[in-house]
């Protein structure tokens, strides 16, 4: 893996910031290669004060070459290339390839990296054992963060996360794994014995073997359904400092062990406002159940009664890229599997229309997600709906596993540390218990 490191374009502006108290200081505005500029505040504490960004809303963490977003143009790039292209034009390993190592494979890097894969598919049967600790009924997220971070038991000393080797061979076990893991998650929720990976299969052929074959009769995927599934992985596979992504980063720059810095950015993704809003939206739609109920549904949201789900993003002040493309999935698969009536796809696309077409979304730029229709394309799949944030994880391995990479790739990384606004109690000595 190329250890890249951005290429940021020092310029000769300067922001210059001038407290009441006359004190000033000049800090160097930098330009990347796209995007916006920003200022670098890193010599700021010579004043005695720091910024205060809770959401950063306003803060970039880090310099990156991964992933681009235009969130106005509602454009995203991995490695510059369009998401579109490659949801179009590509598989899941090659975008893994293009994610991790900064260009696309030619055919024999290819190969070598998809053989490595599929090498690295099956687990230490130990490994199985933590998913009885488990009731069947457990939310498979949350199994996901016990199992993925159990893995660092398994590797934490063969790993010296400084030596790229070592990151390589991580990397490429925790894109290899984490789906028999996820797959392994399922069978345990719905009872069935887990199924091992087989290497005749491709990767996403090979996840929906793990996940839908049992002993009693072969399985063979349906090539449709593993198209739709690859093309899902590729729109979920990274997107810039999202907070999941964050907390990976976070979490690795005190050096952490890589598998327990993914368990953390499972934990982080879980959250209906990231990557749980796709199980959400889902059950947003079964809930409203019929279009004639959309016009009292949205009105609800007006009432800040719940928010949209699949709606809004940080980033997307237009159509989020993926939405479309998903959107085109959704088409695709439902008419392939003669489910064009689909009602929850009918409700779907009228509640965007409802929507896109409501002021009240149009002044606050609410436009579907990437999570609005993935719901659907993922339930046509037979993807059980407490696994669409599980698929969501499949997919972000390998874009959490960039990130951390590139980070550590750094030398000049240092461990994050923010600071805060402190409103707590002012000095004050302690209080006898007569006194209280
Ligand atoms: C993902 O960051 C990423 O890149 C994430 C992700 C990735 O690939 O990693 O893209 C994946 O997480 C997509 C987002 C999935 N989440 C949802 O679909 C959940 C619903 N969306 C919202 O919770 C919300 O839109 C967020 C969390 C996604 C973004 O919220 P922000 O940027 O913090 O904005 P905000 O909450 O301050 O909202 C601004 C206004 C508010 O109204 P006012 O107070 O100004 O009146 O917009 C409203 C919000 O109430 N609003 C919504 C809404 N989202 C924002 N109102 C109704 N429905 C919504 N979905």
């Amino acid at each position: 893996m190329e250890n890249e490191r951005s290429e940021v374009l020092q310029s000769k502006r300067v922001a210059t910031l001038t407290l009441d108290d006359g004190r000033s200081i000049e800090f160097p505005i930098l330009s990347g290669t796209l995007g916006p500029d920003v200022i670098d505040i890193r010599t700021l504490s010579k004043l005695g004060v720091f910024t205060y960004d809770p959401a950063f809303f306003a803060t970039s963490s880090c310099t990156s070459n991964i992933t681009f977003i235009d969130g106005d143009a509602g454009l995203l790039y991995y490695r510059g290339y369009p998401i579109e292209q490659l949801a179009e034009k590509s598989d899941f390993l090659e975008v893994c390839y293009l994610l991790l190592n900064g260009e696309l494979p030619t055919a024999e890097q290819k190969a070598g990296f998809n053989n490595s894969i599929t090498h690295h598919t099956m687990v230490h049967d130990q490994l199985a054992r933590f998913f009885n600790g488990f009731r069947r009924d457990a939310h498979p997220m949350a199994v996901m963060v016990g199992v993925v971070g159990a893995l660092s038991a398994f590797y934490h000393d063969s790993l010296d996360i400084n030596n790229p080797q070592h990151r390589e061979i991580s990397a490429q076990r925790l894109l290899a794994k984490v789906p028999t893991i996820a797959a392994m998650t399922h069978k345990y929720s719905v009872g069935e014995p887990f199924i091992y990976p087989k290497n005749k299969f491709g990767f996403v052929e090979n996840f929906m073997y793990m996940m839908f074959a049992t002993p009693a009769e072969d399985y063979v995927p349906n090539p449709v359904l593993v198209r739709a599934l690859e093309r899902i992985l590729i729109l979920h596979a990274d997107h810039e400092q999202n907070a999941s992504t964050s907390t990976v980063r976070l979490a690795g720059s005190s050096g952490a062990n890589p598998f327990a810095c993914i368990a953390s950015g499972i934990a982080a993704l879980w959250g209906p406002a990231h990557g749980g809003a796709n199980e959400a939206a889902l059950k947003m739609l079964e809930e409203i159940g019929d279009t004639s109920r959309v016009p009292e549904y949205v009105q609800g949201v007006k009432d800040k009664k719940y928010k949209l789900m699949g709606f809004g993003h940080r980033v997307y002040k237009n159509m989020d890229p993926r939405a479309a493309v998903m959107r085109q999935t959704c088409y695709e698969v439902l008419k392939e599997l003669n489910l064009e009536n689909d009602k929850l796809f009918a409700l779907a696309m009228e509640l965007e229309k409802t929507a896109l077409n409501d002021p009240y979304f149009i002044e606050r730029k609410l436009y579907p997600n990437v999570d609005f229709y993935s719901g659907i394309v993922l339930r046509a799949i037979g993807i059980p709906i407490n696994m669409f944030t599980v698929i969501f994880a499949v997919a972000r391995t390998i874009g959490w596993v960039s990130q951390w990479n590139e980070m550590i790739a750094d030398a000049e990384h240092k461990i994050g540390r923010p600071r805060q606004l402190y409103r707590g109690a002012v000095r004050r000595d302690y209080l006898p218990m007569i006194k209280r």
